[in-house]
């Protein structure tokens, strides 16, 4: 009996020639009825391992041949250099422990075939098993991918000096439209859920000054588009004394090490998603252009797409405009009339405010909007009344101006969205372990 180990490990090299343990699930089993080959899996990597009968004797081998795919499995052996096996290694199995079996009545039912049918996309089956599909070495892939940009995510801002800051999820008001609010009982009165957690964060921009978070927000999103979630994780920033170029540059800072984290921490696996390497360094090094709404609508239309000025652009028009950028491009100034009632009016000319989208190359579009926000009192609520807002749900937002308010602004940003474009998924479901939509909350 060996120490346990992580297959990673062996396949690094680290144990050849030693015995020891491996603890994992089975991810293929074949073999005769003298000899078995399992390729074992744990959350590091797969080996192949080989048992004989004549080594085990009749019960161990009886039992290993019995070891269905996704059996729970500990193996003792010896870790050989074999040059032909996956890896570069291989262990001969001294002992077998078959920790969780599955029944052959009931076998796994994610198979390659059952994958292949889906031909790429996922259908109505592998979404009603994903809490099996977790286990494939795709979305395996994915969760370390989507672990990566959540772990650059805070060591970004924390590296710029931001405080982490919670807040609600139950409150009384929109912040992005009351078209998209989930609402809920709450007690005999109606609370709803939270679209961003930005309004509370202005809340705390006195005290605080640079604040983020990462937490789900929520939109009643009805389409279902592959970047639409009902349920979607946000990276929010506050800064206080901000403008919209600083507020910016953290939005590209910030996307710019996620990129390079994601490269220097998963390279290999992003190459087995086919994902072109050299593409993302260009995303991780390049500072990303800056151009005004008005310039994009005409480019637009010099596409001959249907888009008037005034009109917030939507995911087709996002996409037809992204498709030849080969970088990140930001949108700033949009119409006021296109942006809710936080977004600062530009000093300079009253139609426009002073904001920002940040639209993903390759067709992927919007992964951050922010800006600068209304900061006055008397600007808010000439605001929140021009939009025909009900004032009583932002009484505390209107009052945080009247003490003190200074300029000040931030971003959310999409973290499904970013790891879906920087791992070059199809669908933004393929990169969140248990997706929501408007026809999904199970499993
Ligand atoms: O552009 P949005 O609606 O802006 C806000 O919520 C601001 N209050 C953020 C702020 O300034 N603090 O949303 C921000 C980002 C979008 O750019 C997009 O990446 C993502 O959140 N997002 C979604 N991601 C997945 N599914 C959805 N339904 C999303 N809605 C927005
Ligand atoms: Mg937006």
């Amino acid at each position: 009996m060996g120490k346990t180990v992580w297959i990673g490990d062996v396949q690094d090299g680290l144990h050849d020639e030693q015995t020891v343990e491996l603890k994992g699930w089975v991810k293929r089993t074949r073999g005769s009825n003298k000899i078995r080959f399992i390729v074992l899996r744990d959350s590091t990597g797969t080996i192949q391992c080989v048992g004989k009968r004549d080594v085990l004797g009749d019960e161990a081998f009886e039992s290993l041949k019995g070891a269905l795919i996704e059996s729970s499995l500990i193996l003792s052996g010896t870790i050989l250099v074999d040059e032909r096996a996956d890896g570069g290694h291989e262990m001969t199995i001294s002992n077998v422990k078959i920790v969780g079996s599955v029944d052959p009545e009931r076998p796994f039912p994610i198979t390659e075939s059952a994958m292949a049918a889906a031909d790429g996309g996922e259908t109505e089956f592998l979404l009603d098993n994903r809490h099996l599909y977790l286990r494939t070495s795709r979305m395996t892939t994915m969760l370390k991918l989507r672990s990566s940009a959540f772990g650059a995510i805070h060591s970004y801002f924390r590296g710029q000096d931001f405080i982490e800051y919670q807040a609600p999820n139950f409150v009384a008001g929109a912040v992005e439209g009351g078209s998209t609010l989930f609402e809920v009982p709450y007690f005999g009165k109606k609370a709803y859920l939270t679209q961003s957690w930005q309004l509370y964060a202005e809340a705390a921009m006195p005290a605080l000054e640079r604040l983020y978070t990462i937490a789900p927000s929520f939109r009643a999103e009805k389409s279902r588009t592959r970047r639409h979630l009902t349920e979607f994780w946000h990276a929010e920033m506050e800064m206080a004394w901000a403008t919209n170029d600083e507020i910016m540059n953290h939005g590209e800072g910030l996307v710019r090490h996620i990129a390079r984290t994601m490269l220097d921490e998963h390279s290999p696996e992003l190459t087995s998603l086919d994902r072109d390497i050299e593409r993302l360094a260009l995303y991780a090094d390049s500072p990303y252009p800056r151009m005004r709404y008005d310039e994009a609508i005409e480019i637009l239309q010099g596409k001959g797409v249907d888009v008037e000025w005034g009109q917030d652009l939507d995911y087709s028009k996002e996409k037809v405009l992204t498709q030849d950028f080969d970088l990140p491009h930001f949108l700033t100034h949009y119409p006021k009339i296109a942006k809710p009632f936080y977004h600062r009016v530009d000093p300079d000319d009253g139609n426009y405010v002073l904001c920002h989208d940040l639209l993903a190359p390759e067709g992927y579009g919007e992964i951050i909007g922010g800006g600068e926000r209304t900061w006055s009192e008397e600007e808010i609520l000439k605001r929140i009344d021009e939009e025909g807002t009900p004032r009583d749900p932002y009484q505390f937002y209107i009052d945080v101006r009247s003490y003190g308010g200074v300029p000040h602004g931030g971003f959310g940003l999409g973290v499904d969205r970013v790891i879906s474009w920087l791992s070059g998924a199809e669908h933004i479901r393929e990169v969140i372990p248990f997706p929501r939509d408007s026809r999904r909350v199970t499993p």
